[in-house]
């Protein structure tokens, strides 16, 4: 999977990786502190709208963005990104992010515009070279397909954003009380950048990490085609204003998209070799299971808005930052072990073995912190959502268990990067 030549420099995966998790970290802080403005009404909620940025920009896209540079041509056996445009382009990235999500707290118009202009442009920049190793690919497999075609949605979500941007500013839009453009720029970032992209990576990762048989090419290209096909049609259908019934048949394609690479799924887990999960694994199942009430709540939320806080939380935090932490509990180790490979000082030096870089108690207890956190807070805007309690307050408490978790994660890595070849002169 590793081919030094074909790989990028190690700090353009694992320096967004870390800047992701330090969004993440500021995130969580973010949250506790503001908790109960940021799950309140969603709409033109200024400390919302810092908080969901700082989620899907500065810590998801982030860790992302390194992972397509690392990804795209190691799978593909392309070219690989030159370090200094790569560092480039993430730097104007994350400048842009920062400053977008700091005029959205501040609700500072020329911040939001400016950082969000930013934002689009390095991301024009990163698909253009994330292309440009794409056209010198010489196997193209599944997950490839998803990539390039989760590029096309990524800049549909932050082109889109951007309007959206100038116009929180300007006004143009005719009706500020319609959901339509907002539904639209959601659909294309949670289903299309987030979920599309997880999708396609896992039919390369997860036979690797489960030791299971590749489902067929098939079926993941089916996949692929349904749910393109289904959130651009659903996209194009709340723009223009069709009939509900046309974004809805968009969204049963979506659907079925869904269900179909969830036979896909269930099939890599029957015929897993290892029955034991490893950890990775273990977040990678969790995820999933918590998309299935984050998509059911956000579906509910077009006849009962208040749904869409406890569902985009499962999204979020459940699906997309579950099973984000759950590969780079396994990718950032295993990159960090090739370094050590490249960089030994005799071929006889031993190197530590990737469970022996940090400890598996504390990245257990991390795992039990994390999604116990999620689903009681889960629960808890779930409740809120139903009248049944004022959770703003409450959610205080359970969040701090997400932050533990998170704590433990970082505390893993910095384990893993001091991790040294073992000094055996046999
Ligand atoms: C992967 C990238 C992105 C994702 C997944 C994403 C997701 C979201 C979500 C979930 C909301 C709803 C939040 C709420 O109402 O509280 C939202 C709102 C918004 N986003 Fe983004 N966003 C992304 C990037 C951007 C960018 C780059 C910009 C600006 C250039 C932007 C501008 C906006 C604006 C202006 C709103 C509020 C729109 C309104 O209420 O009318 N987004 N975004």
């Amino acid at each position: 999977m590793i081919d030094p030549a074909k790989s990028p420099p190690l700090y353009v995966p694992v320096g967004m990786a870390l800047a992701g998790i330090l969004g993440l970290l500021a995130l969580q802080a973010l949250v506790l502190y503001k908790a109960p403005m940021i799950f309140g009404p969603f709409r033109f909620n200024p400390a919302a709208l810092a908080a969901v940025h700082l989620f899907t920009l500065g810590f998801a896209t982030s860790v992302m963005i390194g992972a397509f540079h690392q990804i795209t041509p190691v799978m593909l056996l392309g070219r690989p990104v030159e370090g200094r445009w790569a560092l480039l382009q993430c730097a104007a990235y994350l400048a842009g992010s920062w400053a977008l999500v700091w005029g959205f707290y501040h609700s500072a118009g020329p911040w939001i515009t400016a950082g969000g202009t930013l934002v689009v442009l390095s991301l024009l920049a990163f698909a253009a070279l994330v292309v440009r190793a794409m056209r010198s690919a010489t196997q193209w497999t599944v997950a490839g397909r998803f990539m390039a075609v989760a590029l096309s949605f990524v800049l549909g979500t932050v082109v889109w954003g951007l309007v959206l941007a100038f116009n929180l500013r300007f006004g143009f839009l005719p009706n500020p009380l319609d959901y339509s453009p907002l539904g639209a720029h959601v659909l294309l970032g949670l289903g299309g950048w987030f979920m599309l992209t997880i999708f396609g990576v896992s039919y390369q990762l997860f036979p690797m990490f489960a030791l299971t048989n590749r489902p067929g090419a098939a079926s993941g290209t089916t996949v692929l085609v349904l749910l393109a096909a289904g959130l651009w049609g659903a996209f194009a259908s709340l723009l223009l204003h069709l009939p509900a019934a046309v974004t809805a048949a968009g969204l049963v394609t979506v659907a079925a998209g869904a269900a179909r690479y969830a036979l896909d799924f269930a099939a890599m887990m029957r015929q897993r070799r290892r029955a034991e999960l490893d950890l990775s694994m273990r977040f990678a199942v969790t995820a999933l299971a918590f998309l299935v009430p984050a998509a059911l709540l956000l579906v509910l939320s077009a006849w009962h808005r208040p749904a869409a806080v406890p569902g985009a939380w499962l999204f979020l935090f459940g699906f997309v930052a579950t099973m984000i932490l759950g590969m780079l509990y396994r990718i950032v180790p295993f990159l960090f072990w090739h370094y050590l490979m490249k960089h030994r000082r005799t071929k006889t030096q031993r190197l530590p073995t990737l469970d022996q870089m940090f400890s598996q108690r504390a990245a257990r207890a991390g795992y039990h912190c994390w999604t116990a956190g999620v689903a009681l807070t889960g629960l808890l805007l779930l409740g809120g959502a139903l009248g049944w309690w004022d959770a703003r307050y409450l959610v205080r408490g359970s969040i701090i268990l997400n932050l533990i978790g998170s704590l433990l994660f970082a505390g893993t890595l910095l384990q893993v990067f001091t991790a040294r070849p073992i000094d055996g002169k046999e």
